[in-house]
Protein backbone atom coordinates (compact mmCIF):
# COMPACT_ATOMS: atom_id res chain seq x y z
CA UNK A 1 0.00 0.00 0.00
CA UNK A 2 1.17 3.62 -0.30
CA UNK A 3 1.40 6.57 1.94
CA UNK A 4 -2.02 8.49 2.16
CA UNK A 5 -3.43 10.51 4.61
CA UNK A 6 -6.62 11.29 6.97
CA UNK A 7 -9.44 9.18 5.98
CA UNK A 8 -7.72 7.20 3.40
CA UNK A 9 -4.68 6.21 5.71
CA UNK A 10 -7.34 5.09 8.46
CA UNK A 11 -9.25 2.51 6.64
CA UNK A 12 -6.09 1.51 4.70
CA UNK A 13 -4.53 1.09 8.35
CA UNK A 14 -7.82 -0.81 9.54
CA UNK A 15 -7.05 -3.09 6.42
CA UNK A 16 -3.52 -3.66 7.00
CA UNK A 17 -4.21 -5.28 10.60
CA UNK A 18 -7.20 -7.29 9.71
CA UNK A 19 -4.30 -8.31 7.15
CA UNK A 20 -1.59 -8.57 9.91
CA UNK A 21 -3.75 -10.39 12.01
CA UNK A 22 -4.82 -13.27 9.61
CA UNK A 23 -1.32 -13.78 8.62
CA UNK A 24 -0.27 -14.38 11.92
CA UNK A 25 -2.65 -17.23 11.51
CA UNK A 26 -1.83 -18.89 8.78
CA UNK A 27 -2.98 -21.81 8.09
CA UNK A 28 -5.25 -21.86 10.88
CA UNK A 29 -8.44 -22.43 8.65
CA UNK A 30 -8.90 -22.60 4.94
CA UNK A 31 -11.15 -18.91 5.17
CA UNK A 32 -7.41 -17.64 6.55
CA UNK A 33 -5.35 -18.53 4.03
CA UNK A 34 -8.47 -17.63 1.00
CA UNK A 35 -8.72 -14.71 2.37
CA UNK A 36 -5.15 -13.20 2.53
CA UNK A 37 -5.17 -14.59 -1.24
CA UNK A 38 -8.36 -12.52 -1.91
CA UNK A 39 -6.82 -9.26 -0.64
CA UNK A 40 -3.26 -9.88 -2.14
CA UNK A 41 -5.62 -9.85 -5.49
CA UNK A 42 -7.34 -6.53 -4.33
CA UNK A 43 -6.53 -3.27 -6.02
CA UNK A 44 -4.57 -1.01 -3.28
CA UNK A 45 -2.78 1.57 -5.44
CA UNK A 46 -2.82 4.92 -5.15
CA UNK A 47 -5.59 6.42 -6.45
CA UNK A 48 -7.92 3.19 -6.16
CA UNK A 49 -9.70 4.54 -2.55
CA UNK A 50 -13.13 4.51 -2.93
CA UNK A 51 -13.74 8.01 -0.71
CA UNK A 52 -17.29 7.71 0.25
CA UNK A 53 -18.91 9.84 2.05
CA UNK A 54 -19.24 8.28 5.68
CA UNK A 55 -22.80 6.96 6.56
CA UNK A 56 -23.54 6.86 10.47
CA UNK A 57 -26.45 4.68 11.43
CA UNK A 58 -29.19 4.16 14.31
CA UNK A 59 -26.93 1.73 16.17
CA UNK A 60 -24.29 4.19 16.89
CA UNK A 61 -23.77 3.44 19.90
CA UNK A 62 -24.31 -0.04 20.34
CA UNK A 63 -21.62 0.08 17.64
CA UNK A 64 -19.39 1.96 19.80
CA UNK A 65 -20.13 -0.52 22.98
CA UNK A 66 -19.19 -3.22 20.83
CA UNK A 67 -15.67 -1.76 19.78
CA UNK A 68 -14.62 -0.96 23.29
CA UNK A 69 -15.12 -4.74 24.58
CA UNK A 70 -13.04 -5.70 21.65
CA UNK A 71 -10.19 -7.21 23.71
CA UNK A 72 -6.29 -5.75 23.68
CA UNK A 73 -3.72 -8.49 23.18
CA UNK A 74 -3.91 -10.04 19.79
CA UNK A 75 -6.91 -7.90 18.92
CA UNK A 76 -4.83 -4.78 19.85
CA UNK A 77 -3.89 -3.79 16.49
CA UNK A 78 -7.23 -4.30 15.19
CA UNK A 79 -9.35 -2.99 18.03
CA UNK A 80 -6.91 0.59 17.68
CA UNK A 81 -7.24 0.95 13.73
CA UNK A 82 -10.76 0.24 14.14
CA UNK A 83 -11.20 3.10 17.00
CA UNK A 84 -9.58 5.59 14.76
CA UNK A 85 -11.91 4.57 11.21
CA UNK A 86 -15.38 3.90 12.75
CA UNK A 87 -16.57 7.95 12.19
CA UNK A 88 -15.14 7.21 8.29
CA UNK A 89 -16.98 4.00 7.48
CA UNK A 90 -20.11 4.33 5.73
CA UNK A 91 -22.35 1.41 8.15
CA UNK A 92 -25.34 -0.11 6.30
CA UNK A 93 -28.12 -2.76 7.36
CA UNK A 94 -28.67 -6.15 5.90
CA UNK A 95 -30.99 -4.77 3.00
CA UNK A 96 -31.43 -8.75 2.68
CA UNK A 97 -31.15 -8.55 -1.49
CA UNK A 98 -29.41 -12.14 -1.81
CA UNK A 99 -32.84 -13.67 0.16
CA UNK A 100 -35.76 -15.13 -1.52
CA UNK A 101 -38.79 -12.73 -0.53
CA UNK A 102 -40.41 -12.99 2.86
CA UNK A 103 -36.57 -15.05 4.19
CA UNK A 104 -37.14 -14.07 7.89
CA UNK A 105 -33.34 -14.52 9.72
CA UNK A 106 -35.64 -13.47 13.00
CA UNK A 107 -36.73 -10.35 15.13
CA UNK A 108 -33.46 -9.94 16.64
CA UNK A 109 -31.08 -9.65 13.41
CA UNK A 110 -33.62 -7.20 11.76
CA UNK A 111 -33.93 -4.76 14.87
CA UNK A 112 -30.15 -4.41 14.69
CA UNK A 113 -27.39 -6.17 12.52
CA UNK A 114 -25.14 -3.84 10.98
CA UNK A 115 -21.52 -3.77 8.61
CA UNK A 116 -19.31 -1.69 6.69
CA UNK A 117 -18.01 -3.10 3.56
CA UNK A 118 -13.82 -2.13 3.21
CA UNK A 119 -13.33 -3.98 0.20
CA UNK A 120 -16.14 -5.26 -2.44
CA UNK A 121 -18.68 -3.58 -4.79
CA UNK A 122 -19.63 -0.11 -3.67
CA UNK A 123 -17.35 -0.93 -0.23
CA UNK A 124 -16.09 2.46 1.27
CA UNK A 125 -13.06 1.88 0.73
CA UNK A 126 -11.43 -0.59 -2.40
CA UNK A 127 -13.59 -1.86 -4.98
CA UNK A 128 -13.67 -6.04 -5.97
CA UNK A 129 -15.68 -7.35 -8.03
CA UNK A 130 -15.57 -10.92 -6.16
CA UNK A 131 -14.45 -10.29 -2.61
CA UNK A 132 -16.25 -8.97 0.19
CA UNK A 133 -14.44 -7.90 3.46
CA UNK A 134 -15.73 -5.71 6.41
CA UNK A 135 -17.27 -5.06 9.60
CA UNK A 136 -20.17 -6.87 10.89
CA UNK A 137 -21.88 -6.23 14.22
CA UNK A 138 -25.02 -7.57 15.95
CA UNK A 139 -26.98 -6.51 18.54
CA UNK A 140 -26.78 -7.93 22.06
CA UNK A 141 -29.33 -11.05 23.26
CA UNK A 142 -29.62 -11.97 18.79
CA UNK A 143 -30.25 -15.25 17.47
CA UNK A 144 -29.19 -14.70 13.82
CA UNK A 145 -30.92 -17.38 12.36
CA UNK A 146 -29.59 -20.55 10.96
CA UNK A 147 -28.98 -19.59 7.25
CA UNK A 148 -26.39 -20.44 4.09
CA UNK A 149 -25.42 -18.97 1.23
CA UNK A 150 -23.07 -20.07 -2.02
CA UNK A 151 -20.29 -17.49 -0.99
CA UNK A 152 -17.19 -19.33 1.48
CA UNK A 153 -17.55 -16.80 4.12
CA UNK A 154 -14.65 -16.65 7.04
CA UNK A 155 -15.51 -14.57 10.37
CA UNK A 156 -12.83 -13.31 13.04
CA UNK A 157 -14.54 -12.62 16.14
CA UNK A 158 -13.98 -9.42 17.44
CA UNK A 159 -16.49 -10.06 20.58
CA UNK A 160 -15.28 -12.05 24.00
CA UNK A 161 -17.62 -14.65 23.83
CA UNK A 162 -19.99 -15.22 20.87
CA UNK A 163 -22.21 -18.68 20.47
CA UNK A 164 -22.01 -20.92 16.63
CA UNK A 165 -23.49 -23.80 15.71
CA UNK A 166 -22.60 -25.38 12.17
CA UNK A 167 -25.36 -28.01 10.49
CA UNK A 168 -27.78 -27.55 13.24
CA UNK A 169 -25.35 -29.38 15.48
CA UNK A 170 -24.76 -28.13 18.97
CA UNK A 171 -24.07 -24.46 20.53
CA UNK A 172 -20.77 -23.62 21.10
CA UNK A 173 -19.23 -20.73 22.57
CA UNK A 174 -15.98 -18.80 20.33
CA UNK A 175 -14.07 -16.45 21.72
CA UNK A 176 -12.14 -13.33 20.68
CA UNK A 177 -9.23 -13.72 17.73
CA UNK A 178 -10.72 -17.37 17.24
CA UNK A 179 -12.01 -17.37 13.10
CA UNK A 180 -14.30 -19.26 11.49
CA UNK A 181 -14.74 -20.86 8.13
CA UNK A 182 -18.27 -21.22 6.67
CA UNK A 183 -17.57 -23.73 3.17
CA UNK A 184 -20.09 -22.52 0.37
CA UNK A 185 -24.05 -23.45 1.70
CA UNK A 186 -22.97 -25.13 5.16
CA UNK A 187 -25.42 -24.11 7.26
CA UNK A 188 -24.83 -21.69 10.17
CA UNK A 189 -26.24 -19.37 13.14
CA UNK A 190 -25.08 -17.16 15.76
CA UNK A 191 -25.96 -16.30 18.81
CA UNK A 192 -25.18 -12.95 20.97
CA UNK A 193 -25.23 -12.84 24.47
CA UNK A 194 -25.35 -9.53 26.60
CA UNK A 195 -23.18 -7.80 24.50
CA UNK A 196 -22.91 -6.40 21.14
CA UNK A 197 -20.74 -9.10 18.69
CA UNK A 198 -18.40 -7.36 16.67
CA UNK A 199 -16.17 -9.19 13.86
CA UNK A 200 -14.23 -8.98 10.54
CA UNK A 201 -16.16 -10.86 7.75
CA UNK A 202 -15.34 -12.10 4.56
CA UNK A 203 -17.44 -13.22 1.37
CA UNK A 204 -14.59 -15.11 -0.72
CA UNK A 205 -15.98 -15.56 -4.42
CA UNK A 206 -19.43 -15.74 -5.84
CA UNK A 207 -20.61 -13.43 -3.68
CA UNK A 208 -23.98 -12.72 -5.82
CA UNK A 209 -25.01 -16.45 -5.51
CA UNK A 210 -28.23 -17.35 -3.26
CA UNK A 211 -28.56 -17.38 0.09
CA UNK A 212 -31.38 -18.85 2.12
CA UNK A 213 -32.35 -19.31 5.73
CA UNK A 214 -32.96 -22.81 7.25
CA UNK A 215 -35.36 -23.48 9.68
CA UNK A 216 -34.69 -25.38 13.05
CA UNK A 217 -37.16 -26.34 15.68
CA UNK A 218 -35.55 -24.31 18.58
CA UNK A 219 -35.72 -21.07 17.45
CA UNK A 220 -39.14 -20.12 18.79
CA UNK A 221 -37.37 -21.26 22.41
CA UNK A 222 -34.09 -19.40 22.08
CA UNK A 223 -35.73 -16.13 20.44
CA UNK A 224 -38.19 -16.67 23.82
CA UNK A 225 -35.36 -17.08 26.51
CA UNK A 226 -33.53 -13.60 24.65
CA UNK A 227 -36.82 -11.73 24.91
CA UNK A 228 -37.04 -12.50 29.05
CA UNK A 229 -33.29 -12.10 29.30
CA UNK A 230 -33.87 -8.59 27.66
CA UNK A 231 -36.09 -7.51 29.74
CA UNK A 232 -34.64 -9.03 33.24
FE1 LIG B 1 -23.14 -16.38 6.80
Amino acid sequence: MTPSTGKEARIRALIEAITAHLRADQGATEGTDRTLTRLASTDFRSGSFADQAPVKSRHDAVLRQGIANIPAGSLAGIRSALVAATDDLAWHEDDMKYYPAGADLGAGYGQCNLHSLLVGPGACGFHHDDFSLGIFVLGPRTLYRDHRHDAPETYINLSTRTGWRFDGGSWADHQAGSIIFNPPNAVHATRVYDQPFVSVFSWLENIDGQCSVVPHSDWALIEANLEIEKSA
